[in-house]
């Protein structure tokens, strides 16, 4: 288990168990793969970050994450595995999300892409995302570089 305070100071929370803090978290995000690239979304307020939210009534995790991404990015899950979870303590109330891996097979274009400005591509991640004010918050924390090593060990090895 890690333990870091995030962007905000918020105490957070990050495991790669099997669902550690809760079966059915409400909030999820998934880290995006296509076609050797990573595939972020420009979201309107916050920047660039992988794409997710929140899980809707009558909705698994696995779905929500298969339509967040779709909604926010156009693309489309071909294999989805779970990664891990992390908890933030925020000020007002404590969230609990699920972390993915996904591998996209398509962007597909859209006409809306929902809060977000749609699809964007790197084919590094820059090294000082914490002052760069492009990027989003919820990448400026230890969840995103435990994260990436977690992808890197597990799945980058697979060739894609
Ligand atoms: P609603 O009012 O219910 O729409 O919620 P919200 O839009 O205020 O935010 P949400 O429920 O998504 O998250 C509540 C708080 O949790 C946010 O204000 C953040 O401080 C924190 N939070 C949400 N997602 C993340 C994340 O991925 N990383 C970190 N560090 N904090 C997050």
């Amino acid at each position: 288990m890690y333990r870091f305070k995030d962007f905000y100071h918020n105490e957070v929370q990050l495991s790669f168990d099997k669902h550690p803090f809760s079966k059915m978290p409400k909030h999820v995000w998934v880290i995006c793969r296509y076609k050797g690239q990573w595939l972020l979304t420009e979201h309107g307020d916050r920047g660039y970050e992988f794409p997710g939210g929140k899980v809707e009534k009558l909705e698994t995790a696995e779905e929500a994450a298969e339509r967040e991404v779709m909604e926010e990015t156009g693309g489309k899950i071909e294999t989805l595995r779970y990664l891990g979870q992390y908890k933030v303590f925020g000020k007002e109330k404590t969230i609990i999300k699920n972390i993915y891996y996904a591998v996209i097979s398509e962007l597909e274009k859209k006409d809306s892409y929902f809060e977000t400005k749609g699809p964007v591509l790197f084919n590094e991640l820059p090294g000082n995302i914490f002052q760069n004010r492009k990027f989003s918050f919820i990448m400026k924390d230890e969840v995103l570089k435990h994260s990436l090593q977690r992808v890197k060990d597990c799945f980058l090895s697979e060739g894609r």
